[in-house]
């Protein structure tokens, strides 16, 4: 893409953004100078965030994967997608259900410019990009509800996104608009970064971030329960994203400093 095209498409590469970051953890080509130089000092401070990028990406297919096949979950509600990496969440969801239907969701006009490839799904199933603000739920849901049957349980899947959204800025309000407006056997899935495990490395990685400009929030096994509140947690409950029903040994060595837990929701 040249400069022009990136200016022409929203996209500021004069500072860092969370999804290139994150991309370039993931070993991706859409990321720019500054969110290397960030990605590069947060893997000084922590030599596991590319790992910890993986093992995230790996959660999410195996909570997905558990949706489909095990709850007989066909709607998929996206928010903070990221750049395409496959496999897809669509891709995952839909190779158990051809017919699954996937809305993905990102403010970042660097997604909105890749999300081509978030649409490439089965002819049976559907999948749409929506490019919208977390921070504005009802608007989420009047777009996805054009295309999920939101009377039919949904799983809806903020993975790595509630980080970037502080209590203050209303992150427990989206949780609980979104949460309230799915129909019973609805499934939360969420993933974020905590500073239980390794709390000075975290502590130095938060401030190099904001260093770039970049809020990040980091959360307690309790405080993530919080999001979880009415919700029935499935078994290991709230782990991190590495023993969330793990299927392979552990890469490398040291904790991954993200939780991971899916609830679902019973009762209206
Ligand atoms: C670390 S990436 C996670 C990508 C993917 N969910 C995964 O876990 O592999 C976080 C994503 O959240 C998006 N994001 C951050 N704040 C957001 C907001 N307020 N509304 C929508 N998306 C947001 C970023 O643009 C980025 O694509």
């Amino acid at each position: 893409m040249t400069g022009t095209e990136q200016a022409a498409q929203g996209i500021d590469t004069t500072r860092p953004h969370p999804a290139r970051v994150y991309d370039w953890y993931l070993g991706g080509k859409d990321n720019y100078p500054v969110d290397e130089q960030l990605a590069r000092r947060i893997t000084e401070i922590d030599g596991g965030a590319p790992r910890a990028a993986r093992a995230n990406r790996a959660f999410m297919r195996r909570a997905t994967r558990a949706l489909a096949e095990e709850a007989g979950i066909r709607q998929f509600l996206d928010i903070g997608t990221g750049i395409p990496t496959e496999p897809n969440l669509h891709q995952i969801a839909q190779s158990v259900a051809p017919d699954a239907r996937v809305v993905y969701v990102d403010n970042d006009p660097i997604v909105l410019a890749h999300a081509g490839a978030l649409l490439r799904g089965t002819p049976e199933g559907v999948t749409e990009y929506v490019q919208a603000d977390a921070r504005d739920p009802r608007s989420i849901l009047d777009q996805a509800g054009a295309i999920l049957d939101l009377d039919r349980p949904v799983a809806l899947s903020l993975i790595a996104l509630l980080h970037f959204l502080a209590d203050e800025d209303g992150a427990h309000d989206v949780v609980r608009t979104l949460v309230d407006a799915l129909a019973p056997g609805s499934c939360l899935v969420l993933s974020m970064m905590t500073a239980d495990f390794e709390p000075e490395n975290v502590r130095r990685g938060i401030t190099a971030y904001a260093q770039g400009g970049v809020t990040l929030v980091a959360r307690s096994q309790d405080e993530v329960g919080a999001f979880f509140t009415g919700l029935d947690l499935l078994e290991p409950g709230i782990v991190s994203v590495a023993d969330w029903r793990p299927e392979e040994a552990p890469e490398g060595d040291g904790p991954i400093s993200l939780y991971g837990a899916v609830g679902v929701k019973t009762a209206r």
